[in-house]
C-alpha cells in the first residue's frame, strides 16, 4: 500500500495533472465526495488532500509514503525524516520581502509580518539586521498598510496582490517551486515500489 498527501488548493490542481500523465487517476466521484482517503485507479494507491502546511508532517510521520509540497512550507517544517526527490517545477513563485514604497527600512529594529517565521528570521539574521516577527497567518499584504508592521515576507507569483495594495517587492529570499517529497523510512522499505513511480512522474515532467 502507498499513500500520497496531496496539497489543498492550487498545488492539487497543478499536481493531479501530473499524476495522471504518471498513470496514477483519482476519479472525480472521489474528488468532489467528503471522503478524506481516496481511491485511485490502483488498489494500492490511496490519496490524501491536507492542508498545504501538514503535508510534510503526515510524511514525516509516516502517515503518508509520498507528498507533494511547496518549498516554502519545507523550509518551515524543517522537513526531518523526509527526504525531497523531485522539483516538479509547479506553483512556481518567490519568497520576498515586501513594504510600502516610501518606508523607510533602516530601523535598528524592523516589524516584519509573515507566517514564514523560519525563513524570515534566518534572512534577516545572516544580515545582521535586528527583527521583530509578527506571526500571521494570510493577508500579509495588509500588515505594512495599517501600521503593523515596517514590511512582510510572502510568496510572490504575478506581482497583482502587491501592486494591489500599493506595495513593493524588494528582495529574493528563495526561489519556490513545489517538490515530491518521500517518509525516509519507507524510502528503504518501499524502495523499488516508490522508485518506479520517481521514475513515471520524473518522465511526465
Ligand atoms: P494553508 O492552507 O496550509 O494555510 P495556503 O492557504 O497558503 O496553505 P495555498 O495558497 O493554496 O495554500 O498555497 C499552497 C502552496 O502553493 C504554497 O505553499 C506555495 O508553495 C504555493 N503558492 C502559494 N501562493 C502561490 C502563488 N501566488 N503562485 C504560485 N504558487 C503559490
Ligand atoms: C498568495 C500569497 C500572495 C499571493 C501572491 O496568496 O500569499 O498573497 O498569492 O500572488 P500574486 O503575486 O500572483 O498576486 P493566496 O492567493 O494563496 O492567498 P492566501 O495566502 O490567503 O492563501
Amino acid at each position: 500500500m502507498l499513500t500520497i498527501a496531496l496539497s489543498k488548493g492550487r498545488i492539487l490542481d497543478q499536481s493531479l495533472p501530473l499524476l495522471e500523465k504518471a498513470g496514477i487517476n483519482i476519479p472525480k466521484s472521489e474528488l468532489e465526495s467528503r471522503k478524506l482517503i481516496l481511491d485511485t485507479n490502483f488498489d494500492v494507491i490511496k490519496v490524501i488532500v491536507i492542508r498545504a502546511s501538514d503535508v510534510p508532517v503526515f510524511v514525516q510521520h509516516g502517515a503518508a509514503d509520498l507528498g507533494i509540497a511547496g518549498k516554502d512550507v519545507l523550509i518551515e517544517h524543517g522537513a526531518d525524516g523526509v527526504f525531497e526527490l523531485l522539483d516538479l517545477g509547479i506553483s512556481k513563485c518567490r519568497l520576498m520581502v515586501a513594504s510600502k514604497t516610501d518606508k523607510n527600512l533602516n530601523k535598528s529594529t524592523l516589524k516584519v509580518a509573515t507566517k514564514y517565521v523560519k525563513s524570515t528570521k534566518e534572512y534577516f539574521y545572516k544580515q545582521g539586521k535586528q527583527i521583530e516577527v509578527i506571526k500571521l497567518s494570510g493577508a500579509m499584504e495588509l500588515a505594512p498598510i495599517v501600521g503593523l508592521s515596517d514590511c512582510i515576507v510572502d510568496l510572490v507569483d504575478s506581482g497583482n496582490t502587491l501592486k494591489a495594495n500599493n506595495l513593493v517587492p524588494l528582495e529574493l529570499i528563495h526561489e519556490i517551486s513545489s517538490r515530491l517529497i518521500v517518509n525516509s523510512a519507507a524510502f528503504n522499505t518501499k524502495h523499488s515500489e516508490i522508485n518506479d513511480w520517481i521514475t513515471k512522474i520524473k518522465k511526465s515532467l
